[in-house]
């Protein structure tokens, strides 16, 4: 038989583990350790694969000859979150069809096969004309996404079973290296928010000191009823150990309450521990949270403290709860029962001393309703609940947000203190702000650098949205989703620009994107 050996579903599956082991010939498949550890070098430091991805091309050809090699992880809706090809010949989308399940694919002859769905067919057609003749493509899974490493030779039948193994090593490499990407990419958010709120805990810490005989600067701002609220249930709430839930849309300000209990407690010299739930690869949410033990796993060199241990004494903060996969709230759920914990890896069972104060911006039992989040899990996170409302509940908060804002801005700038015009004042309470506090302060500070003479002016503000929040002011996952796909329009899809604008780190931005379902259309 000439051409495809799995490539179409009728076709015999050649991927019986057994076989390869025995078809395996070890001249081909010797993943050499000199590669191995050439691989790692390139691969280690690098925070983007996409970067090192022609380096990692040559690298492998030693184990594996190709012409091209080529990347691409999708998500569960077989949506593409990142690609890589070590050259420009090969064509950029479609080399692989994401409904084929098999672990390896060999295409002998590329210009024999022929696959049913017109669009695999085209993405086949696609790579015949740029001259490919045969293909090996393995699939793997990382991190709650399919990966699949596609080598492409111009020779035809350039790959047997025997290369499959050394393939695979090489997948396995690069999935790993993707997994560690995405933690430090979850590492530089976590760091980018303790920096913004460690000006806020100084002023937590300064307003717990000293009541409210401080200077507006040094304050939590906001003197709304219902701002109010919120500070009077969290500081009746402080002083306990009870695990607290807050509930508010995105921006409203739940790591500054966060923050705010932990120092009017017991704890306040104690860690606060952020973990973004959200951020973090499913695979590696265990030994994040609860650590590990040397020689857990193949790289764990040294034992590690999770954050459980980390935040021992002080709070430890579980943002974005809701999202969380199934496993990860399987082990969160036994950790909360037993308030124990082994690390991974490890035999001494531990007993944790942290207070759980949990955060979520979307609406919790709504996703329990959905079966989207465990009910027992809801009801050990929900003890205590705080509603943070947003931002257009309490306008009157904006003129005192917006003076606060300003005065730290000149304050980081060392500039002069920038002063709102009535018209740039009437603009700002009568906007919705879709994206809260963060949203405001995001507007404030691009107005201060438009504004020359040191008035804000109406013109400087771009407040966007609001037309999408007009439309459906009840529905709050629209309006997020819509005012998303407004400022991704505004910004050509540039998202480092449209997260900035909107106030979101990128991952956060990517949640978003994901959980919407939110794809440019040409
Ligand atoms: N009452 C407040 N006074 C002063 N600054 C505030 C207040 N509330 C929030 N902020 C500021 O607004 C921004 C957003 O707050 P925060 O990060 O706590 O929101 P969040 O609800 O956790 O948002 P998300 O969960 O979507 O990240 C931060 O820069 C924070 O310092
Ligand atoms: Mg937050």
């Amino acid at each position: 038989m000439n051409a495809v050996l799995t490539m179409s579903r009728d076709e015999p599956v050649l991927s019986e583990r057994n076989r390869l082991a025995r078809t395996a010939t070890p001249s081909r498949t010797l993943f050499v350790g000199e590669t191995a550890t050439e691989l790692l070098r390139t691969i280690a430091g690098v925070l983007d694969i996409r970067s090192v991805f022609p380096r990692i091309s040559e690298i492998v050809q030693q184990v594996v000859p190709h012409d091209a090699l080529g990347l691409r992880f999708t998500d569960r809706a077989g949506r593409a979150t990142l690609e890589a090809r070590s050259t420009d010949e090969l064509p950029e989308h479609g080399w692989c069809t994401t409904a084929e399940q098999n672990e390896y694919t060999i295409a002998s002859d590329l210009r024999r096969v022929r696959l049913a769905p017109a669009d695999s067919e085209k993405s086949i057609n696609a790579l015949v004309a740029a001259r490919y003749r045969s293909a090996l493509i393995i699939r793997a899974v990382a991190n709650d996404q399919m990966m699949r490493l596609g080598f492409f030779s111009r020779q035809t039948n350039a790959y047997s079973l025997n290369d499959v193994p050394a393939a695979r090593h090489v997948a396995d490499y690069v999935a790993v290296s993707v997994a560690h990407e995405q933690l430090a990419a979850a590492e530089r958010d976590r760091a980018e928010a303790r920096g913004r709120s460690e000006r806020v805990v100084g002023r937590v810490r300064a307003l717990t000191d000293h009541g409210a005989e401080l200077p507006a600067r040094h304050r939590i701002v906001g003197r709304s009823d219902a701002w109010q609220r919120v500070l009077a249930r969290a500081l009746r709430v402080a002083p306990t150990d009870v695990t607290v839930f807050l509930q508010g849309e995105s921006g409203t300000g739940k790591e500054v309450v966060a923050r705010f209990i932990h120092q009017a407690s017991p704890r306040k010299d104690g860690p606060f521990v952020a973990i973004n739930c959200a951020a973090v690869p499913e695979q590696l949410f265990e030994s994040e949270l609860f650590g590990y033990e040397r020689g857990a796993f193949t790289g764990a060199n040294q034992a590690k403290a999770g954050l459980v241990e980390v935040a021992a004494g002080g709070v430890l903060f579980l943002d974005e709860v809701s999202e969380m996969s199934p496993f990860a709230q399987a082990k969160l759920l036994r950790f909360l029962q037993e308030r124990e914990f082994q690390r991974l890896g490890g035999i001494r069972t531990q007993t944790a001393n942290v207070r759980l104060i949990a955060a979520s911006n979307r609406d919790l039992r709504q996703a329990v309703e959905r079966r989207l989040f465990r009910e027992d899990l809801f009801y050990r996170l929900q003890v205590f609940e705080i509603r943070i409302p947003p931002l257009r509940d309490r306008i009157s908060d904006v003129p005192l947000l917006a003076e606060q804002f300003l005065t730290d801005l000149a304050g980081a700038r060392r500039g002069p203190h920038a002063r709102l015009s009535a018209d740039a004042h009437d603009a700002l309470v009568a906007h919705s702000w879709p994206g809260n506090i963060r949203e405001l302060r995001n507007a404030l500070e691009s107005a201060a650098i438009l504004s020359d003479d040191g008035v804000i002016e109406r013109r400087h503000l771009s407040l966007h949205a609001k037309s999408a929040a007009a439309a459906v002011p009840h529905d709050l996952s629209t309006l997020e989703q819509q005012t998303i796909e407004n400022v991704l329009r505004e910004t050509g899809w540039n998202k480092t620009e449209a997260a900035h604008r909107l106030g979101l780190t990128r991952t956060q931005l990517y949640v978003r994107l994901r959980r919407y379902g939110i794809e440019r259309s040409e």
